[in-house]
Order: structure tokens, then C-alpha cells, then sequence
């Protein structure tokens, strides 16, 4: 049942990587004017946004949920902004259900109700919201550290993750971590703005966001939990050097899909040599769609030189490339070691083979 519901998952669910390079400047929701959506549509198991009380912040080191609190270090979290309470109890759920650490998203000035009310197009999240520059001011900061694995929760607001969310995730590095968005809403569905966070962050790998109602089951929560967690394991693509899996954050391209679709009949193997004491490089099966740009690469860096030859880079190097994605959480020193001394085998592969 659990692989029939992995396999459904796979099929609906696209697994969004960031690519900083062509994403954040073409996001149309950073470049274009904010256009207001339909008002939002009361959900009557949803807490109408005009009556709001101001938000009180919560002490996010204390455990809320009466559950065993996670040990700290672990190594999921659950960051949360709520203006009304609604997204809050989502996100205590799913800290709940996974045993995750919980943090909240304070804005440095609250949201009154005023503020709130989406009937009044002169409010403050009504400025905002229409305004993409706009970076509301958090209280501290919530660190991300030992953590890889975030849930990252929020109400909508006009269609889009309220602007405090680019605060914070444009304030952080997300690199080696995979980023699971979800939000709350009155009826609207997640729409572009976990993408928008997504490009936004320019770091991490992000999957695709979910909407529940405020009143979600915690079975239909560990369902999607469950779900989010087997299709990224299965549809994701690793890269073995010499056997040896090195964590990668691929670039969101056709380039990218091309070469997944060419895995996906199986873990395809490249012979690859050093070059110019730099980069290891190795030809591919097939030619990929190419959409080369002059680049300056760094150590880690994974690049389609050519259409048809994959390339690592343990130095650096400035021609024109295809970007495909890049080793994380090794040092240069450590790729030079991997990389730098004869030929090696880099193999991809979907799902963990171990
Ligand atoms: C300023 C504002 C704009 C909103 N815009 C939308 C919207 O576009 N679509 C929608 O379905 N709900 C909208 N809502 C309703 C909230 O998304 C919903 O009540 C959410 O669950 C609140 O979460 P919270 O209690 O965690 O703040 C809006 C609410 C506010 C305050």
C-alpha cells in the first residue's frame, strides 16, 4: 500500500530543486507587479483573518505539544509563521508526528488586526504583499544548524507566502538541507509561492509545498509526511564517486530532467579522467539539451561541457557551461583529495542504492 501511495506521489509530486542561476531573476512573482487575487473565500473551519487578535509570539523552545520534545540537535525542524494561530497548529502537528525541534517566525513588529483585514486594501499586509521588495524584520534569529531536514509553514496572504517568509529564508543558507513548504489558507491552494521561496532562498532542496485546512488530521498529515519522504528518497538523483555518495543540489533544467530520464532506466556509470588540474570529465551516453553560459565554476561544481561530457570540478575554471548542479558539504581540499589524484567512476543513479 505504502509503495502504491510512494508510486502516486511520484507521479503528482515534482521534486524542486533551486537553481539560483536563471531562477531568482525570472520568478514572475519577484519581477512582476503583485496582482491581488480573488478575496480569499471564508473556509468555515478556518478563523475569519479581520477578527484576528494580535499575534502573541510563543517561546519556540517550549514544547507546546505535550509530546516528547525532540532532542536537541536533531535533525528535523518545523519553522512556522502564523499570524492567527491556524498555520501554528499545522506546524505543531507535524513536529509532533515527526519528533522534530519547532520554531516560530516572530515579526520584530506584530500584525494587528488591522493589519489583517483583507477587506481593507490600505492595510499594512495589503502593502506588502503588493509590494515584492518588502522584507518585514524578524525577532532573533532561528538557527539552522544540525538540522537537515525543515518543514516551513505559512498562512497565505494574497496567493503568496507572506513577505516575512522572504526574510527569513533569503537570511539563510540551506545548502545540504531538503525543504519541505506547506501552508494554510482560506480555500486558495499553495500556488507559485513555495517555488517563489524556493528561488528566493537559492539554497537547499527544495520539494513541493502542500495547503491544508487548520483542522487536518494528523493521519492525513503522517500520510503526507510519510509520502513526501519515500518519493524524494526514490525520485531523486544520486551521484556515487568510486561507490562513495556525495550529496548533490541539482539545478532545475531540461538539461537536469533530460539526464534524470536517462538514469531512470538504471544507475548509468561514467568513466571519467582529471583535465587541466581542475575538473574530472567523462562522456555521457547521449547528447543533453545544452544551454550554455559563459561561467566561473568552483570546486564542486557539475557542468555539461559540450552536450555530451559531464564534468566535476575540484578547481576552477571559466568557459561557457550547462550548469547541472553541485557537490555539497565537502571542501575543496576534500574534492582535490576525491578528485584530483587519476581516473574515478561517477555514478547516477535514482533512489538510494546503497
Ligand atoms: C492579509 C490576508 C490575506 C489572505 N489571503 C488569502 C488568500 O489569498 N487566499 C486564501 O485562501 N486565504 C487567504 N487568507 C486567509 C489565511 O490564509 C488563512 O486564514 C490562514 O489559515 C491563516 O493562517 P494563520 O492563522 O497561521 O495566520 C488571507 C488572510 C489574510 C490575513
Amino acid at each position: 500500500m505504502k509503495r502504491i501511495l510512494s508510486l502516486f506521489l511520484i507521479f503528482v509530486m515534482a521534486v524542486v530543486l533551486t537553481s539560483c542561476a536563471g531562477r531568482k531573476d525570472s520568478d514572475p512573482a519577484d519581477d512582476a507587479p503583485y496582482k491581488s487575487p480573488a478575496p480569499p473565500v471564508a473556509d468555515a473551519s478556518e478563523p475569519a483573518p479581520d477578527s484576528a487578535e494580535p499575534h502573541e509570539p510563543a517561546d519556540s523552545s517550549t514544547d507546546e505539544t505535550g509530546t516528547e520534545a525532540p532532542s536537541p540537535g536533531g535533525s528535523v525542524l518545523v519553522v512556522f509563521f502564523s499570524a492567527t494561530g491556524t498555520t501554528r497548529g499545522v506546524a505543531e502537528k507535524i513536529a509532533a508526528l515527526t519528533g522534530a525541534d519547532l520554531a516560530e517566525i516572530v515579526p520584530v513588529q506584530p500584525y494587528t488586526s488591522e493589519d489583517l483585514d483583507y477587506s481593507d486594501r490600505t492595510t499594512r499586509t495589503s502593502a506588502e504583499q503588493n509590494d515584492p521588495a518588502a522584507r518585514p524584520q524578524l525577532v532573533g534569529d532561528i538557527s539552522l544548524n544540525g538540522y537537515s531536514t525543515i518543514y516551513l509553514g505559512y498562512p497565505i496572504w494574497w496567493g503568496q507566502a507572506p513577505r516575512i517568509l522572504s526574510s527569513f529564508v533569503e537570511g539563510h543558507d540551506f545548502t545540504g538541507m531538503t525543504v519541505i513548504p506547506f501552508c494554510t489558507s482560506g480555500s486558495s491552494d499553495i500556488g507559485q509561492s513555495d517555488d517563489t521561496l524556493a528561488a528566493q532562498a537559492c539554497s537547499g532542496t527544495w520539494l513541493q509545498g502542500r495547503r491544508f485546512p487548520g483542522d487536518v488530521s494528523e493521519d492525513l498529515l503522517m500520510e503526507w509526511i510519510n509520502e513526501t519522504t519515500d518519493a524524494y528518497m526514490e525520485d531523486t538523483m544520486h551521484l556515487y564517486i568510486n561507490g562513495q555518495e556525495a550529496s548533490v543540489e541539482w539545478e532545475r533544467n531540461e538539461s537536469v530532467d533530460a539526464l534524470t530520464a536517462l538514469v531512470s532506466s538504471g544507475p548509468l556509470s561514467v568513466k571519467m579522467s582529471p583535465y587541466g588540474g581542475f575538473e574530472q570529465v567523462g562522456p555521457l551516453e547521449a547528447s543533453l539539451p545544452r544551454n550554455d553560459a559563459q561561467t566561473t565554476t568552483q570546486a564542486g561544481d557539475i557542468v555539461l561541457y559540450s552536450g555530451n561530457q559531464l564534468v566535476v570540478f575540484y578547481g576552477s575554471n571559466s568557459w561557457a557551461y550547462t550548469r547541472l548542479g553541485r557537490i555539497t558539504g565537502k571542501s575543496a581540499a576534500e574534492l582535490t583529495e576525491l578528485l584530483g589524484t587519476g581516473d574515478v567512476t561517477i555514478t547516477l543513479a535514482l533512489g538510494i542504492t546503497g
